[in-house]
C-alpha cells in the first residue's frame, strides 16, 4: 500500500465512529413508530422526546469528557474505548425490558457517540497531510449520512416482523460496525502529533514515515513535518499555559476568538434547521403524501456530501459555508412560503402533534424537492465543514480541550432545538446570519498545516512573515503586541541555531 492510500484507509476506518453516530440516531427515530416498540414502551410525545434526548444528554457529556481522554490516553485508544462503551449501551438497548434500562442504554451509547464525535475528526486532522485534510475529515460526515441511510432501510425491512424482533434487530445490528471499529483500531497508527506531544518522537517519525513516505523515515516530507510539529510542541511548552482557563483568555494567539468561532460554527450547524428535516422528515413527507421520500432523503444526504470530499480543499472552507447557508436559507424561504399559502394547520389528537396538510399535489412535490435541495445544501457545506474547521484551528496543547467544548455545544443545541422544532421559517433568518458571520469572522484555513494556524489567527500568513533578527528575542511578557507567527519563527531558529532556509538544505542532503 502506498503512503497516500494508507492515510485514506486510516481516515476512512476511524470514520466508522461517524457511522455509529448516524445509525444509532436514525434507528431510534424509526423504532419509535413501530407497533411492538410502542406496545412494550407505551409513550406519548413527552416520553418519545425523552428517549431521543437521553441519547443527546449522553452525547453532550461524552463530548465534554472526550478532551481529557484524547490527551491522556491518546486519540487512538479513546476511539477504541468509546467503541467498546457503545457496545455496552447498544446491548442494553437491544435487550431492554424496562424504561429505565432503555434510558440507561441510550445514555451510555450517547456518551460513546459524544466521545467519538470529537475524537474521530481530531484524529483524522492529525494524521492528514494539509492538502487533503478537509477531504479526510469529511469522511466523518459521509459515514454519518451512510449510517442514517442504513438505519432507515434496516428499520424499513424489520418493521414487517410481528414480534419485538421488529425493533430489537436494528439495535443488535449496530454492534457489528462497533465491533469492527474496536477490533480494527489497534492496527491503526497513533496520531503523530499526540506522540510528539507525549515525547514519543521515534514512534512519531515512524508513523509519519508510514503515512507520508511508504515507511521512509529519512524522506524530506517526513523530516519537515516532524520538525514543524516538534518546534510547535517545544514552543508551546515554553510559552503556554495548559489548562481550560486558557480557552477564555485572548492571549497572543487569539485563543478566545478561535474558541468562539468553533462554538458558533457548531451552533450554526444546528440552528440552520437540518434536524427539523432529519428527525421530522417522516412526518413532513407523510403530510406531503409520498412514501419512501425519507429513504430518498438519505441518498440525497450521502450523495451531496461527495462534492465536499472531492473539492472542499480546493474551494476552501469559507466559500463552502457561505454558499451552503444561502442555498439552505433560500430553500426554506420557498418551503415556508408554500406551506403558508397552500397549507392548513391541524392537530392530530392520537399523536398529540400539530401538522400542516397540503391538499394540492403540485405543492407537495415542490415542498419535497426543496427539502432535498435544502439537505443537499447542508450536506456539502455545513455538514462536513463543522467537523473540519474546529479540528484545524487550535494549537496542539489545547486542541483536545477546545474541540471537546465546541462539540458539546453542537449536542447542546441539537437537544435544545429538538424541544422546539419544527420552526422551519426561522431557518431562513439563520441562513442569512450564518452567511454574513462566516464572511466577516471566519478566516480561510485550507492548505495550511495545523502548525501554521497560529499565524493565520494572529493575522499574518506564514508565507508573509518577515523576520527581523535584530529584534530577537521577543519577550513573552509583552507578547500581546507581538505576532505569534513571528515568535515561533524566531524560536525555531534559536532552538536549532540555524535559520529555517538552511535547515531545509540539511534535510535535503541527508
Ligand atoms: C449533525 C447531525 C445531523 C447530520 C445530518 C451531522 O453533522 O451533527 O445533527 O443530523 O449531520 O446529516
Amino acid at each position: 500500500m502506498n503512503e497516500s492510500s494508507y492515510v485514506y484507509v486510516c481516515a476512512a476506518f476511524s470514520a466508522i465512529g461517524g457511522l455509529l453516530f448516524g445509525y444509532d440516531i436514525g434507528v431510534i427515530s424509526g423504532i419509535l413508530t413501530m407497533s411492538h416498540f410502542r406496545e412494550k414502551f407505551p409513550s406519548g410525545p413527552a416520553k418519545e422526546g425523552s428517549i431521543v434526548s437521553s441519547l443527546l444528554a449522553g452525547c453532550f457529556f461524552g463530548a465534554l469528557v472526550s478532551g481529557y481522554f484524547a490527551d491522556k490516553i491518546g486519540r487512538k485508544f479513546s476511539i477504541l474505548g468509546a467503541s467498546m462503551v457503545f457496545i455496552v449501551g447498544s446491548v442494553l438497548q437491544a435487550t431492554a425490558t424496562t424504561f429505565i434500562q432503555l434510558y440507561f442504554g441510550r445514555v451510555v451509547a450517547g456518551v460513546s457517540i459524544g466521545i467519538l464525535s470529537m475524537i474521530v475528526p481530531l484524529y483524522q486532522s492529525e494524521i492528514s497531510p494539509k492538502e487533503i485534510r478537509g477531504r479526510l475529515i469529511s469522511f466523518q460526515q459521509w459515514s454519518i449520512t451512510i449510517g442514517f441511510a442504513i438505519s432507515f432501510w434496516i428499520n424499513y425491512a424489520t418493521e414487517k416482523f410481528d414480534s419485538s424482533a421488529q425493533w430489537r434487530i436494528p439495535l443488535w445490528i449496530q454492534n457489528v460496525p462497533a465491533l469492527i471499529l474496536a477490533f480494527g483500531m489497534p492496527f491503526l497508527p497513533f496520531s503523530p502529533r499526540w506522540l510528539v506531544h507525549s515525547d514519543r518522537d521515534e514512534e512519531a517519525i515512524t508513523v509519519l514515515a508510514k503515512l507520508r513516505a511508504g515507511g521512509d523515515r529519512t524522506a524530506v516530507a517526513v523530516q519537515k513535518e516532524y520538525t514543524e510539529i516538534k518546534d510547535n510542541v517545544r514552543f508551546e511548552r515554553e510559552f503556554a499555559a495548559k489548562n481550560y482557563s486558557e480557552l477564555v483568555k485572548r492571549g497572543p494567539e487569539n485563543i478566545r476568538r478561535r474558541v468562539l468561532l468553533g462554538i458558533f460554527i457548531q451552533i450554526f450547524q444546528q440552528l440552520n434547521g437540518i434536524n427539523a428535516i432529519m428527525f421530522y422528515a417522516p412526518q413532513i413527507y407523510n403530510n406531503a403524501g409520498i412514501d419512501l421520500s425519507t429513504g430518498i432523503n438519505g441518498f440525497v444526504n450521502i450523495l451531496a456530501t461527495i462534492p465536499a470530499i472531492l473539492w472542499v480543499d480546493r474551494w476552501g472552507r469559507r466559500p463552502t459555508l457561505i454558499s451552503g447557508s444561502i442555498i439552505m436559507g433560500a430553500s426554506m424561504l420557498v418551503i415556508g412560503s408554500i406551506l403558508a399559502i397552500n397549507g392548513t394547520k391541524y392537530f392530530d389528537s392520537s399523536l398529540g402533534k400539530n401538522f400542516i396538510k397540503l391538499d394540492n399535489k403540485a405543492s407537495s412535490l415542490a415542498v419535497i424537492i426543496f427539502i432535498y435541495i435544502f439537505v443537499a445544501g447542508f450536506a456539502y457545506s455545513w455538514g462536513p465543514t463543522r467537523w473540519i474547521y474546529p479540528a484545524e484551528i487550535y494549537p496542539l496543547r489545547i486542541r483536545g480541550k477546545a474541540m471537546s467544548i465546541t462539540t458539546a455545544f453542537n449536542w447542546l443545541f441539537n437537544f435544545v432545538l429538538g424541544q422546539i422544532v419544527p420552526i422551519l421559517l426561522n431557518s431562513i433568518t439563520w441562513g442569512i446570519i450564518m452567511a454574513i458571520s462566516v464572511h466577516i469572522f471566519y478566516p480561510e484555513t485550507k492548505g495550511n498545516s495545523l502548525e501554521e494556524m497560529d499565524s493565520i489567527f494572529s493575522n499574518i500568513h506564514p508565507n508573509n512573515i518577515s523576520i527581523s533578527r535584530q529584534h530577537y528575542p521577543p519577550s513573552p511578557l509583552n507578547s500581546e503586541s507581538i505576532n505569534i507567527g513571528q515568535q515561533r519563527e524566531n524560536f525555531r531558529d534559536l532552538e536549532s541555531g540555524i535559520p529555517e532556509e538552511e535547515e531545509e538544505e540539511i534535510y535535503l542532503s541527508t
